[in-house]
């Protein structure tokens, strides 16, 4: 069966079926995946029972995967796989972790906006992420479209930012959060990246508002007159009518495309068990030929 498109959003979101994921993709049903991401930049598939191993082969169908932020923390994890990031409440003896454990301080800069990976070169192309166990309230997962926030600035706006470039750094939302024990060797371990604000998504051409809080610095302006910008462009990227909120069920995996969504997890108990699995596609030029 082909793939099978359901808007969620007015903007973006679509949820998709008809492809059977847990098996090797044709080169048909790839481009039709890619086709549908550019368009759509989320989608949802509901109810798959998908193995790990599933997940890492449908993934990579796209591309190179990613390992992210375990370049600097290199932490004991539950999951062995290192490209699978466990986005979990659970340590690595399979306990729910302490409320100050440092596998919730991650959960927590988690909730503020943000793309995978913006802080690296590459960045990250899309993310997937497969729903394991969900609490009973709370943890959704919000997306905003950086497309459409593009499409309603203000013109002045638009000519301000045309040129102006902002530094991402990996650790930037960790010190927001007040963790700032951090050795020389953890700030090296991952240099800042610079992007344009004003950026043009690779698969469908549109112009994109590139924030995030990763985004510490405007190249060339001071920190404060930078930051102040950096948030209000934010603010206004991440508006209600920009924004999808996904409801987790387990067996959901839903694929967003950093480069044209922000993202950020929402509250939920974190005494309760909750237990997601990411893949993540490095946005090289061989993840961007088999996009293309
Ligand atoms: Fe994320």
């Amino acid at each position: 069966m082909p793939l099978q498109l359901k808007p969620l959003h007015p903007l973006f979101c679509a949820q998709a079926s008809g492809i059977d994921i847990t098996q090797p993709l044709s080169e048909t049903d790839l481009k039709a995946i890619n086709t549908a991401m550019n368009k759509y930049g989320v989608l949802v598939w509901r109810g798959q029972p998908l193995t790990a191993q599933q997940q890492l082969n449908f993934s990579q169908s796209f591309g190179p995967l990613d390992i992210g932020l375990k370049r600097v923390f290199q932490r004991k994890e539950r999951l062995e796989d290192e490209r699978l990031i466990d986005i979990s409440n659970v340590d690595a003896q399979g306990n729910v972790a302490g409320r100050d454990s440092p596998k919730n301080l991650s959960n927590f800069a988690n909730q503020l906006w943000h793309s995978d990976s913006s802080f690296m070169k590459p960045r990250a192309a899309y993310s997937m992420l497969h729903a394991l166990v969900t609490p009973s309230w709370g943890g959704n997962t919000e997306f905003a479209d950086l497309r459409a926030a593009y499409d309603a600035l203000p013109q002045r706006t638009r000519d301000e930012i045309q040129d102006l470039q902002a530094e991402h750094f990996a650790l930037h939302t960790r010190l927001l959060l007040g963790d700032d024990a951090y050795t020389e060797d953890q700030k090296k371990a991952i240099p800042p990246a610079v992007w344009p604000l004003s950026d043009t998504h690779p698969g469908s051409g549109r112009k994109v508002l590139f924030v995030g809080v990763h985004a510490r610095q405007i190249i060339g302006w001071p920190v404060a007159e930078s930051r102040m910008y950096l948030m209000d462009l934010l603010e206004h990227a991440t508006q209600r009518p920009f924004v999808y909120t996904h409801e987790w069920e387990e067996g959901d995996l839903v694929i967003w495309d950093n480069r044209s969504t922000l993202h950020r997890g929402r509250r939920y108990d974190i005494a309760e068990r909750r237990e997601l699995r990411r893949t993540t596609i490095n946005d090289t030029p061989e993840a961007q030929l088999m996009a293309s």
